[in-house]
């Protein structure tokens, strides 16, 4: 009888991306995917430290899965990606019914690790963030059905935000081959993906100089020619290293969405050099409305965090100012908190929980009413919906416009992985309700 295994997963959509490559290659090793960990062979819980919350759901995680493990010792359990690099061996010390821990840089040796596990009951710790260029096992269906798929295009931050532990946990920034990149877009699309997401902790400083002079613009300019794909995005961008070329690709590239997700973290400047973010509110503000000129209705959603060490009360005002000139259409918004090894936990000036929790129920009220005013803003219009299947509550189909904002509609199900027009008949802070606008 094949074995099973069953993969959970938290944390950003390279995540989600890691899952999938690592889903591949597990069928590619022989098992087949299940979705109820109770009755797997193989439990991979993949994981993320971006912040202290995440950290907390992965160690609770691995609780429970370490509990089914012992109930069912024959079970393989493995735990991947951030807190795997952060913690290493030190999680066996912790939960000694771990067989691997992986880091997110050594994704790719998966099938060689089971067969060491399989063929020894070794227990393996991989950490090594050396960047082993990679080539995702292509199972021949796995996307069959799935309207939106990601790419890759780089790993790893080169940043050092002062807050952050990507760097640390990722690794440097290297860049994947272009041919290896569009290869991949190319196969999603034939598996019948129309939508495309190219990802990496900071798209905008993509570099590959092997073959040709590759750029960010350029790589997004071949991927936008791929025959059958209907619409682009890309995520994360970073302000500093937005070009006014790549914001020219916004009024340039019919199948790049109009949507950008480029966070500011905090209004105030001196906020910002402390956090070494590398740009100041009024050039975060002047990309805005260069985007803006170029791409009139296009959707801004950013992400901000309060009580960075030493913000004061004028530098939190500062940040709702900023929330109030750009008008964003969402927000996604969390409580500073220390990563361990990243400079601003060694810096003073800590702000409390009470205070960051009112900062930041003030920030998300006030972010709350531009969203709302924003949604309500697109009723009575009509847009082109990329429809992605059952919505969650059932009985209607789901979507999103070109900006990114979900839409439940009443349709047939042969409408799934169609473009369909639809007019927003009501709208609500986190979706909109439509109706078809042709039958
Ligand atoms: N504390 C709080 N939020 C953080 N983020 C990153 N590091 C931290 C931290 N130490 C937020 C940033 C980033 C998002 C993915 O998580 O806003 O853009
Ligand atoms: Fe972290 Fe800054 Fe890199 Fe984003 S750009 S992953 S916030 S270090």
């Amino acid at each position: 009888m094949s074995r099973n295994f069953f993969i959970t997963t938290m944390g950003c959509q390279m995540n989600e991306y890691d899952s999938d490559f690592l889903a591949q290659s597990l069928i590619h090793y022989g098992l087949s995917p299940v979705d109820d960990p109770k009755i797997a062979d193989v439990i991979l819980i993949n994981t993320c430290t971006v912040r202290a919350k995440p950290e907390q759901k992965a160690f609770s995680q691995l609780g429970r899965m370490s509990a089914i493990k012992r109930k069912k010792p024959g079970t393989i359990l493995g735990v991947v990606g951030c807190l795997a690099q952060q913690h290493g061996a030190d999680l066996i010390k912790r939960f000694p019914e771990l067989d691997l821990v992986l880091g997110p840089r050594q994704l790719c040796r998966i099938e060689e690790f089971m067969g060491r596990i399989d063929g020894n009951r070794e227990q393996v710790v991989a950490t090594d963030l050396e960047f082993i260029q990679y080539r995702p096992i292509s199972c021949r269906n796995y996307f069959t059905g799935k309207v939106k798929g990601y790419v890759s295009i780089m790993e790893g931050c080169n940043n050092f935000c002062s807050y952050c532990v990507v760097p640390f946990v990722r690794g440097r920034e290297v860049s994947r081959d272009p041919r290896e990149v569009l290869s991949e877009a190319e196969n999603l699309v034939l598996q019948g993906v129309k939508e495309l997401t190219l990802l990496g902790q900071n798209v905008n400083s993509y570099q590959w100089e092997k073959a040709g002079n590759w750029n960010f613009s350029f790589l997004i300019r071949e991927v936008a020619k791929l025959d059958g794909l209907l619409r682009l995005r890309f995520t994360t961008s970073h302000p500093k290293d937005l070009s006014d070329e790549l914001i020219q690709c916004f009024s340039e590239l019919s199948t790049l969405c109009p949507h950008i997700h480029l966070p500011f973290q905090a209004g105030s400047n001196s906020v910002l050099r402390r956090m070494r973010r590398g740009y100041t509110r009024e050039r975060y503000l002047e990309l805005i409305e260069k985007l803006r000129t170029v791409s009139p209705d296009i959707a801004i959603t950013s992400d901000v965090m309060v009580g960075f060490p030493g913000e004061s009360q004028d530098d939190f005002e500062m940040t709702l100012d900023l929330i109030r000139r750009v008008q964003f259409d969402a927000l996604f918004s969390f409580k500073y908190s220390d990563r361990r090894g990243t400079f601003a936990e060694k810096m003073d000036g800590k702000v409390n929980e009470a205070d960051k929790a009112s900062r930041l129920s003030a920030l998300q009220a006030l972010q709350k009413q531009v969203t709302l005013k924003k949604n309500k803003a697109l009723e009575g219009h009509q847009f082109k919906v990329l429809v992605e299947g059952p919505s969650k509550k059932g009985g209607q189909l789901t979507g999103r416009i070109e900006t990114n904002k979900i839409v439940n509609f009443i349709a047939d199900n042969k409408n799934i992985g169609n473009l369909v027009e639809v007019t927003v008949t009501q709208a609500f802070l986190n979706s909109l309700r439509g109706r078809l606008a042709v039958e």
